[in-house]
């Protein structure tokens, strides 16, 4: 199948050799072809350029997309979109005044979560999951990265892990899998929580080897939840096993995670609301991405990540959504760029950059997808007819996509 879309008012994030990430002040810059053209075959990226060079070869298809852009799918490195129910009566209680400490603390948040997930079967959390990855590949998200963690047992861990896999094997964009078994303490464990993480290294862990269930490995470092010394723990484990880290850390309260990962060499850090500047030098010259998740502050109403600081002092910064029934029941992209722009200061270049190439890079994925470069998955949004691509962030909660492709293939 050979597809050529002319006409193209501007084709953005073009990178003709392809970059892992892009970092500080290189993302203020987003490379883009102005009246180009694209053209794909089986399913991947072939070539592009300006008009003037369109070629006139066969095509079994040819796209005008006067008056619209063309930019990769957003590349979101970390949701848990694998979950039983929702949590809107949590959402009416923090309404009405509790925080969400006060509501974990009295049993409901992730525990909430957990109980409702043990009690569905296998058959209906695929069903309310893959209503959701439908929904979010229809807003433009082309690579998703989904964790475990509301299981809490060896048997309902397995089970959010399987429902992945099945994710993966059924839906054409590329999906990762996380095991974030150290989520929080179930009740069962709330006086012998090294009983519990034993339980995640010494018999979940081999599990999920053995059945090739996870890539990567999370836990939820926070006072109240895991501690560094658990972090370490579990990260050392989750290496035997071939598991990269790619953890929760500095959300509410700075601890010393972000440290931590760096040590076990983390692919990402993500949450970062809480950043002190030590947490900031200890991520310059290494390899892990920091992730900000501006869907979840602005839910929760707590600070966002400092992306400001961050960019400026050199560092690179992805954006996901952390879609999740109680801290961001959203899997919008689009609201999480137009947010990084209206709340963090993050300008529509280095949104989009944080959206797409560095998505795809915290979870092992740049080689594949997040920018338009010959050889990788032709997936890619089309835009409505705009002015420029600034309209994006700006038209907040408006949608601004006409088709999103993913292998070549529109989306419906
Ligand atoms: O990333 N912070 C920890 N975990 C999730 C939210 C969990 C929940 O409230 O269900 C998060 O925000
Ligand atoms: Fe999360």
């Amino acid at each position: 199948m050979k597809l050529l879309f002319k006409n193209i008012k501007a084709l953005l994030q073009v990178r003709e050799t392809n970059i892992p990430y892009v970092a500080g002040n290189d993302m203020k810059v987003l490379p883009q072809i102005e009246n180009a053209y694209l053209s794909v075959e089986d399913g991947r990226i072939k070539g592009y350029g300006s008009m003037d060079n369109c070629p006139i070869g066969e095509f079994d298809q040819i796209i005008d997309v006067t008056g619209k852009m063309i930019l990769p799918t957003w590349c979101d490195s970390h949701t848990h979109i694998v979950y039983a129910g929702n949590r809107e009566g949590e959402f009416v209680d923090r309404i009405n005044g509790l925080s969400y400490e006060e509501i974990a603390n009295r049993g409901g948040g992730i525990l909430n979560s957990a109980t409702k997930l043990q009690e569905t079967s296998e058959e209906e959390l695929y069903e309310q999951a893959t209503k959701r990855v439908a929904s979010v590949m229809r807003m433009g998200t082309g690579a998703l990265e989904i964790k475990s963690g509301y299981g809490l047992t060896l048997e309902a861990e397995l089970k959010m892990l399987r429902v992945i896999k099945r994710i993966r094997e059924n839906y054409p964009i590329p999906v990762k899998s996380t095991f974030l078994g150290a989520h929080a303490i179930p009740a069962t464990y709330k006086k012998d929580k090294q009983g519990y993480l034993t339980l995640l290294a010494d018999e979940i862990m081999p599990q999920i080897a053995s059945e090739k269930l996870a890539s990567f490995v999370d836990i939820f470092c926070e006072e109240g939840y895991f501690s560094v010394d658990d972090t370490h723990f579990i990260l050392n484990a989750g290496k035997k096993y071939g598991l990269v880290p790619k953890i929760h850390v500095n959300q509410f309260n700075a601890i010393g995670g972000v440290q931590a990962g760096i040590e076990h060499n983390a692919l990402s850090v993500d949450h970062l609301e809480v950043m002190r500047p030590e947490d900031i030098d200890a991520l310059k010259g290494t390899n892990t991405m920091p992730v900000a998740l501006p869907g979840c502050s602005y839910f929760l109403s707590i600070p966002y990540t400092p992306a400001r600081k961050m960019l400026d002092a050199g560092l690179p910064l992805a954006l996901a959504t952390d879609y999740n029934p109680g801290s961001c029941p959203s899997g919008n992209m689009n609201f999480v760029v137009a947010t990084a722009c209206i709340k963090m200061n993050m300008t529509p270049e280095e949104a989009i950059n944080a959206a797409t190439i560095n998505g795809a890079y915290a979870m092992d994925l740049s080689d594949e997808v997040g920018s338009i470069t010959v050889g990788k998955s032709a997936n890619f949004i089309v835009t409505s007819p705009i002015p420029s691509y600034a309209e994006i962030p700006y038209s907040f909660g408006e949608n601004k996509i006409d088709v999103v492709y993913v292998n070549g293939l529109p989306i419906h």
